[in-house]
């Protein structure tokens, strides 16, 4: 049945021959020195030339990847004279920029509040749901059994963060968790449970209690369809195609709405709003240091853009994260999620002569750096020991066929049906051969600074899900990516209805537009780059020349 060639099959029979040895056995946990050397010597955000400091704006010095530098020091999209912002389209107490997870929820909860639906828009880059949240697989963390507890939650958090989270928003995240998947039951949401009502509840990378809850392995899927159905239900007006290129600002500083531009009928639309949520989601698609990506069309990080414009504060954009597990093959399957809850569900991941070389469940970024020195070559300090493809990727072995060997036969399709599902198409049973993959961009760790509210400093703006940061410091764990959107989304959506009860707005203006205009100018920034970017550039030179070169 295999599609493998010749080559890999020769290192598919070491897989097999030392299965046997392997399957009563877990690697050990590697020390946090070890940990540290590893991701020093491997990890992509180690290499300086990846990044550079801000030259201008509120995070001024601040190191970030080129690829985001180059959207925040850029010129608007829009040309300010072009557009009569005085003249609002549409007028609301609460604009949501975003209609993946977390500006679902935001809406859900501002009408909660005492909005009125019609009080409230929700404006999206492309369809209701379009988002990451609707592609995670893996899960979400709730510390909501016997043996777990909201304080061994928040101490795993903090340990992946490497300590540089803050605090505060951890606390939040954790405290609100048990109560996110209630209300998702009371939704509708139809999580995996043992005949006798319980949840199951599995490990992630970095957890130390099984607490990681999932509708098999489309978790996301299954929120986001219930939250959509909830806040179409409810009659929150929601404009499809039609992504912000500008926030809007007052005379007193605070932001009044926002600009959208009609990706159909090339128009601008000003809609005026008393709070403005910004939930855009994050940079997945800008292909950082080259590497291929799991994230959905949108995640250009034009909330960053649009935010940082308007005075906000960044943090932890240097640190990135890259999902262990993306398929390195076959071709067509380069850079797709492979949910970690397959390594969560005893599959090790292996080198090119079947042996084990890190433990399945490292903290991500740590579990990355170990592929890629598994993969590099000696002279660049790696083990060489990756197995190269014939479309030119190298990977590991990822051995699938020890779920069903452990947990019984069957159990692989049932749980993880969607990855099932993707290799048949190609001829590769999961459950009889081992799949191939390398580390792939998966999620923008840092953000704009928020409160445990989810405000930004800036009067009227506030921000929940990818684009925000502090919760997940330097690197986000499995599962804590569907509860930030909850957690975050919901303490947004009732904030920015409490403000929008009392606010008072001055005229709307792009003052703040023209005020970063001239900084970019006293910076020497070229004047032709522009953002935000809105969607991914896949033609030319620059798209044929996008090669991971850690090898
Ligand atoms: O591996 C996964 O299923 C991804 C989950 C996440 O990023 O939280």
């Amino acid at each position: 049945m295999a599609t493998y060639p010749k080559e890999i099959q020769e290192s598919i029979e070491r897989v097999e021959a030392t299965r046997p040895a392997r399957m009563a056995t877990k690697p050990p946990r590697l020390t946090l020195q070890e940990q540290e050397a590893l991701l020093k010597g491997f990890h992509p955000d180690y290499r300086p030339e990846g990044k550079r400091k801000l030259k201008v704006g509120a995070s001024w010095g601040e190191p970030v990847p080129h690829e985001l530098a180059d959207l925040l020091e850029a010129y608007p999209l829009l040309d300010p004279r072009a557009v009569d912002v005085s003249q609002p389209d549409h007028d609301v107490d609460v604009l949501v920029i975003g209609g993946g997870g977390a500006g679902t929820v935001a809406a859900i909860w501002a009408h909660q509040s005492g909005i009125p639906a019609e009080r409230i828009l929700i404006a999206t880059k492309l369809r209701h749901g379009d988002s990451n949240s609707i592609m995670a697989q893996g899960g979400i963390q709730a510390a909501d059994k016997a043996n777990d507890s909201p304080a061994i939650h928040y101490l795993d958090v903090l340990g992946g963060g490497h300590f540089t989270n803050d605090p505060k928003l951890v606390r939040a995240l954790v405290e609100d968790a048990p109560s996110v998947i209630r209300w998702h039951e009371d939704l509708g949401v139809m999580y995996d449970k043992e005949p006798d009502g319980t949840m199951i509840t599995i490990h992630g990378g970095g957890t130390s209690r099984k607490r990681m809850h999932s509708a098999k392995d489309y978790t996301g899927l299954e929120i986001m369809r219930v939250l959509r159905d909830e806040a179409r239900s409810r009659g929150i007006p929601v404009l499809e195609f039609s992504p912000a290129v500008e926030l809007l600002t007052d005379g007193q500083g605070q932001v009044v709405g926002a600009v959208l531009w009609n990706l159909e009928t090339s128009e601008y639309t000003v809609v005026r709003a008393k709070a403005v949520v910004l939930a855009t989601g994050g940079w997945g698609r800008l292909h950082i240091q080259g590497f291929p990506t799991t994230n959905h069309y949108g995640a250009t990080a034009d909330g960053l853009v649009l935010a940082y414009r308007a005075g906000a504060k960044l943090r932890d954009l240097d640190a990135v994260q890259y999902h262990p597990t993306g398929a390195a093959y076959p071709e067509q399957l380069v850079g797709l999620l492979i949910t970690e809850k397959v390594r969560g569900m005893d599959a090790l991941p292996l080198n090119r002569l079947g042996e084990v070389f890190v433990h399945p469940l490292e903290p991500r970024d740590v579990e990355s750096a170990a592929f890629i020195r598994e993969c590099a070559s000696p002279e660049k300090g790696g083990r060489g020991l990756g197995v190269p493809t014939p479309t030119g990727m190298v990977g590991v072995w990822l051995d699938t066929p020890m779920v069903d060997m452990i947990h019984g036969k069957g159990t692989f399709q049932r749980a993880l049906s969607s990855i099932h599902r993707m290799y048949v198409r190609f001829d590769i049973d999961p459950t009889r051969e081992p799949i191939l993959v390398y580390p792939t961009l998966h999620y923008q760790n840092g953000g704009v600074v928020i409160d445990e509210h989810g405000w930004t400093g800036i009067p009227g703006l506030f921000a929940a899900g990818e684009v925000e940061g502090g919760v997940h410091g330097k690197n986000r764990l499995m599962g804590n990516s569907l509860l930030d959107y909850n957690v975050f989304g919901r303490r947004a959506g009732i904030a920015a209805a409490g403000h929008a009860k009392k606010a008072t707005l001055g005229a709307p203006t792009l003052a703040h537009v023209r005020r970063y205009v001239e900084q970019l100018q006293s910076a020497g920034v070229p004047a032709d780059r522009k953002a935000p970017l809105l969607l991914p550039e896949y033609r030319g030179e620059k798209a044929l020349s996008r090669m991971v070169d850690l090898l």
